[in-house]
Order: structure tokens, then sequence, then C-alpha cells
């Protein structure tokens, strides 16, 4: 699936609010996306930013003024409407809200946005008692009931000195958003369970055994897992990195318990992707007060075998479940990765050399190869962890397709 930011035509509206600052970074955030971005700002907007670092960093006049002498505005929000993929208004204030709601065009905004019909994501900001005013919420309903994407606003202190929610999302929130809005939901409905990150196994209340592993890939699975619509739940060890948006996060430590939060999680989901660098051992009786290195030279650690959460998955998969395991090799990657597939019971397997460059633990990217349970194995050139999710998640889709229709002809036949 093609998706993200990259070569498409975003209309950035900007109206006036404290916030307004934000969407200089958001700007900048989706020109670094490769999307061509084109400014359009109220005339409370230019209270607060001028015109010219959105002209700066878009590379486009902005559009400010439907009857300007100096260019052909009045017809470049048509123009403007029919070549947009999507749209973002941040900050959105109440005025905005309102006219949006109530068809009212009486600036360029209001005016183009009349005339959008590609997605619209709306991230309103204001004072929380207008946020929270019935009129407010009144005009946001009947945006999301004409399939406007609101997003939700932060709660904090706001700059007005109130605290609750009216705080303008930062922006790599929204361009998430953004990603989510222009991305087809080809997994809407389907339940999906993804483990990510390292485990640690305590040696004593200081120390722990564990491995590098950032969370990066599971948490990019996750996100494109929800930007398809499917509902997600990320099962991850300790890591850096911020929650996914509109995802159940449950964080977990050692392998024993992310062992049961998986088993409580496995009946009910539909797809079961397992990117967790799980600790195979565990020392056997972690000391309760920390270990004294004393006048030893030398000290062993008695560990016991981890339970192998991903077999148990296997053994317990009902036919309706894809079963989607990881494997981190420093050798012979397809012999070991098949054999995995084979003992686990996997429908996929996505292997990877963890010593090669750009690869592994930790990287933004990885070059990985997946093989299928039909025996076929194909490699992926090396490519950030995003697209890599996506095409696993592709792969998923075919195999939920084929799934459904061998399940359709074995109904059709009782
Ligand atoms: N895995 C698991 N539970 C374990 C160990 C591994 O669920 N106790 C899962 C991982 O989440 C991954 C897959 O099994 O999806 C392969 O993990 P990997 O660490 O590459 O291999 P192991 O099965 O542990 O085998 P080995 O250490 O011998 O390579």
């Amino acid at each position: 699936m093609k998706t993200g930011i990259k070569n498409k035509n975003i209309i950035l509206g900007v109206c006036g609010g404290i916030a307004a600052y934000k969407s200089v970074e958001l700007l900048r955030l989706l020109k670094k996306q490769g999307a061509d971005v084109r400014v359009i700002m109220t005339k409370n907007a230019l209270e607060f930013v001028g015109p010219m670092t959105f002209e700066a960093l878009s590379g486009h006049a902005v559009c400010k003024d439907l009857f300007a002498d100096t260019d052909d505005a009045s017809i470049k929000h048509i123009e403007w409407a029919s070549a947009a993929d999507a749209v973002v208004i941040a900050p959105a204030t109440a005025n905005i809200i309102g006219k949006c709601a109530n068809g009212i065009a009486d600036d360029a905004l209001s005016t183009f946005m009349l005339a959008v019909t590609s997605p619209v994501l709306l991230c309103p900001s204001m004072n929380t008692n207008m946020y929270l005013s019935r009129p407010v919420q009144k005009n946001l309903e009947t945006l999301a009931s004409y399939g406007y994407v609101i997003a939700e606003p932060g709660a904090g202190e706001l700059a007005c000195g109130t605290s609750g929610p009216g705080r303008l999302p930062d922006p790599p929130e929204i361009l998430d958003r953004l990603t989510g809005c222009l991305t087809p939901k080809d997994l809407k409905d389907k339940k999906i369970l993804i483990t990510a990150g390292p485990t640690r196994e305590a040696i004593d209340p200081v120390r722990f055994i564990s491995n590098p592993s950032s969370g990066k890939m599971g948490y990019a699975v996750a996100r494109a897992a929800e930007h398809r619509g499917a509902s997600v739940v990320l099962i991850t060890g300790p890591v850096n990195l911020p929650d996914p948006m509109n995802v159940t996060v449950v964080k977990v430590t050692s392998a024993q318990e992310m062992a049961s939060v998986v088993f409580d999680y496995m009946e009910q989901s539909d797809v079961i992707v397992k990117t967790a660098a799980v600790s195979d051992f565990r020392p056997k009786e972690p000391a309760k007060q920390k270990i004294k290195k004393g006048d030893k030279d030398e000290a062993t650690l008695f560990l016991v075998k981890n339970q192998d959460i991903l077999k148990e998955l296997g053994r317990r998969k009902k036919d309706h479940q894809i079963l989607v395991g990881f494997a981190a090799e420093t050798e012979e990657l397809e012999r070991n990765a098949g054999k995995k597939l084979e003992e686990k019971n996997l429908d996929m397997i996505a292997g990877n050399l963890v010593n090669h460059p750009g690869s592994g633990f930790a990287t933004d990217t990885n070059q990985v190869t997946l093989f299928h349970r039909n025996g076929t194995k194909e490699p992926l050139s090396a490519m950030g962890k995003d697209e890599i999710a996506h095409i696993l998640l592709d792969r998923v889709l075919d195999k939920i397709i084929l799934l459904d229709r061998v399940l359709d002809k074995i109904k059709a036949q009782f």
C-alpha cells in the first residue's frame, strides 16, 4: 500500500490562536516528509504569525484574502480544494469550527472549506471553557458526522491560565493523525495484538539481563495498523518511545509478565505480530537485595529458561488467526527463520541479520526477508521500519482474505 505524506498536496489552514506558532513546525515536518503544502491564513492568524515564515517554508504564496489585488486568490481556493489530498486546520478556533459546521463562507479559509472534498483533519485549540461549551461541542459533533476527523486537544495548562482540554496537540501528533487520514482503512474491524521491545529479567533490585531492542519495529507496526483502521493492542517491554495514538498500550517488564498479558489478549485477536525480543533465560532466583561484590573475583548466575511465548501461541492458534513472528539472526537467516516458522506454527516470519549495517536493533531502517508458510521467501530492500510495517500488514491482509475465502467455502459445505 502506498501510504504516507510523501508527494501529497496538503492544505494547511491556520487560524488566530496562541498555538499558531506550532503550525510553523507542523509545516516544516510536512515538508520534511515530502509533501507539497499550501497555506491559508485567516485575518486573525496574521496577528499571531507573519505569512513570510509560511511562504519561505512552503515555497508558495500564502492565501490570506479572497480579494487580494496581488494574486488570483478568488479562484485559487477552488483550484486548491480540488487538488488537495488532505486538509489540516491547526489551530482550529471556535470561529472556524462554527463556520464549517454551518456552511458560512465569509473569508478565504471558510470559503475554501466549502469546496473541499478530501479528508479534513481539524485540530481544535482554545480556552477550556470555550472548547467544552455546548455550541462548540455541538459544532464538532456536526463536523464529525460530516466525516471531518477531529484531533482531540491535549489537556494541561493553557496560555490563558486555565487548565483542561484545549491545547493544540504537538506537531508530530498532528502529523500522525494526518497520516491516518490519508491511509485507507483496509484493516477496519480487525483486532491486532503486537508485542515490542526487550524484556528485562531481574538479577537483583538494581540489575537485569536484557538486550538492545529499541521497540521501533513493533511500534511502527502498531502505528501502521492503527492508521489502517485496526483496533490495536501493543504489549511492550521497557522502551523509550511515545505511546502510539489510539492504541491500547500495556507495559510489561519481564518475559513472564509479557506471556501472561499476551495470553490474556490472544483469544480476542485476529492477528498477532510478535516483534518483541524476549529474553530466553532469566535468573532462577533474583536476589531480594542488591548483590554485593565482596572480595569474589568470579560470580555465577543460575539461569532458567523462559517460556517461548510465540511457540505457545502457535500451539493455541485457531484457524481464523494469523500469527507472525520475527527472527533476529547473526547467520544462516533462511535456515534459522524457516525452522522457527515451522516449529512455532507461524503464517509468516520476518527475518533479518542483526549484524548488517542499517539493519537490526535500534536503527530506523531494517532489511528483512519475509518467509511465508507456503515456502516462498520475499527479500525486501533496506527501508524505513514504517514502510516495512505496511508491507508486512499488506501480506497479513492477503492472508486474511485467503483465509476468509477458505473458511466461507468450508461453511458453505455444512
Ligand atoms: N519469542 C517468544 N518467546 C521467547 C523467545 C522468542 O515469543 N521466549 C518470539 C520472538 O518474539 C520472535 C520469535 O520468537 O517473534 C523469534 O525470536 P528469536 O529471539 O529470534 O529466537 P528464539 O526463538 O528465541 O530462538 P534462538 O534464541 O535460538 O534464536
